[in-house]
């Protein structure tokens, strides 16, 4: 297998893979507080028309955090690690759910977005990047530091993420040939980095223009 996507509920999906058959799983899930970003103007929204009307992606409400957590722990084989893009409101209630899944929380990685974006009260310029782990395995590069500058995508699909962001986790946690799957896929930016860098990919989204969109990108690889 190269690449393969699929287009499902991430949780109903993840249900249909078996256990421990994942290496590395390295996700951005549409988290319940966005939903404020949106209103402040941080996000843009799905390019469906030209209109002032076009729509949002759904949203992943926080109860269903812990069936995602327990599924991305079953089907990541022993000894991986998992890398969860979120703001500062969801990483409080993702670390308790991924240590009660079975995960050792590492720590919060910095994606320090190096220019500051829209809002107020200290206007946002990172992400958080939840780094757990299922069992134990060592990191590639030891010399990394956990604050990773890299200036966010402009025009993207909404809230895309740099590709040579995700390369430097998929570099650090995997080697050539293993599978990283993505279970809210967007425009498909961890399978660009995974492929590049010769790992094997399994994306998934709900929304019909992700998917096409993946397909695309990946397909130009
Ligand atoms: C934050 S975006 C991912 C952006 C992506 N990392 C990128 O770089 O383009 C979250 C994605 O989750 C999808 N989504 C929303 N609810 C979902 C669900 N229940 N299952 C799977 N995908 C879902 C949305 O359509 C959206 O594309």
């Amino acid at each position: 297998m190269n690449f393969r996507l699929s287009q499902y509920d991430a949780i109903s999906w993840l249900k249909s893979i078996e256990s421990e058959s994942v290496d590395l799983v390295v996700t951005d899930p549409p988290y319940e507080s966005l939903e404020k970003h949106r209103k402040i103007g941080t996000t843009t929204r799905l390019k469906q028309s030209k209109s002032s009307s076009n729509v949002w992606f759904e949203i992943l409400p926080n109860e269903r955090l812990e069936a995602l957590m327990s599924e991305l722990y079953r089907v990541l084989k022993k000894n991986t690690h998992c890398y969860i893009f979120c703001d500062q409101e969801t990483m409080f209630y993702l670390k308790p759910i991924g240590e009660k899944v079975g995960f050792k929380f590492w720590k919060p990685i910095v994606w320090d977005k190096q220019r500051i974006g829209m809002g107020y009260h200290y206007r946002a310029r990172y992400e958080f990047i939840l780094f757990f782990e299922k069992g134990k395995r060592k990191l590639n590069n030891l010399g990394i530091p956990d604050v990773l500058g890299y200036p966010r995508v402009h025009r993207g699909y909404p809230t895309e993420k740099p590709v040579d962001l995700a390369k430097v986790l998929i570099e650090q946690s995997t080697s050539e040939g293993e599978l990283v799957i993505d279970p809210f896929c967007g425009s498909g930016a961890f399978g660009v980095a995974a492929l590049e860098l010769d790992r094997d990919y399994w994306g998934n989204d709900t929304n019909a223009e992700a998917i096409k969109l993946t397909s695309t990108r990946l397909n130009q690889l």
